[in-house]
């Protein structure tokens, strides 16, 4: 993610979090690029503090929005241009595909033309028997809903910690990318 996001965007561009949580993420990217401006969305107001604590740091770069990516409004706030949005560990809490395929078509509204968009996330695999949360699917949805609202070149950068007989609830985890496109 580090280095799609290096290659994507501008010196001092615009980075948005969805799902800031304690700001890993975000202190791993802010100190890997000096010059961007960074926007975390939480709707956890303790989450939302322990992130600022973290990247106390980073201050004048970073603004906080506390926003629930399940209602239509939550990208009231976010300032604009936008050059990428990134998300690590948060979309399968929205609990269904609905709702992840209503924060990608907002996130391919918000994202300028050629703008980078990535998700890390816990996945279903393709041949589990498991029983998975409803917000966990398999690569192929996440990658058809990426392309059904827009995005250009959507496609899974990498699978981990595949785990197919016993897994635990944080193996099976994938990262997807897609990038905007304005319509001609
Ligand atoms: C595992 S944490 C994210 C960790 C973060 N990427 C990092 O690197 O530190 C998931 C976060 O998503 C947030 N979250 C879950 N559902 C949400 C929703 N509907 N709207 C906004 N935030 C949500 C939780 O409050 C939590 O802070």
């Amino acid at each position: 993610m580090s280095s799609e996001v290096q290659s994507h965007i501008p010196t001092n561009g615009c980075i948005v979090e969805l799902g800031l949580g304690p700001g890993y993420l975000a202190e791993h990217l802010l100190n890997l690029l000096p010059g961007v401006h960074y926007c975390g969305i939480d709707f956890s107001r303790p989450m939302l503090d322990l992130a600022r604590h973290r990247l106390r740091a980073h201050a004048p770069r970073v603004a906080y929005l506390q926003a629930d990516l399940v209602q239509d409004n939550w990208r009231r706030g976010v300032p604009t241009p936008v050059h990428a949005i990134v998300s690590t560990w948060t979309l399968h809490d929205l609990g269904s595909r609905k709702h992840v395929s209503a924060v990608y078509g907002t996130c391919a509204r918000i994202l300028q033309d050629g703008g980078l968009f990535l998700n890390g996330d816990f996945i279903k695999p393709e041949l589990a028997t498991h029983e998975y949360e409803p917000g966990r699917f398999e690569i192929t949805t996440h990658v058809q809903l990426l392309r059904r609202v827009g995005f250009r070149d959507a496609h899974c950068l990498a699978v981990l910690e595949n785990e197919l007989e016993s897994p635990t609830a944080a193996q099976n985890y994938a990262c997807f990318k897609g990038l905007a496109q304005r319509p001609a």
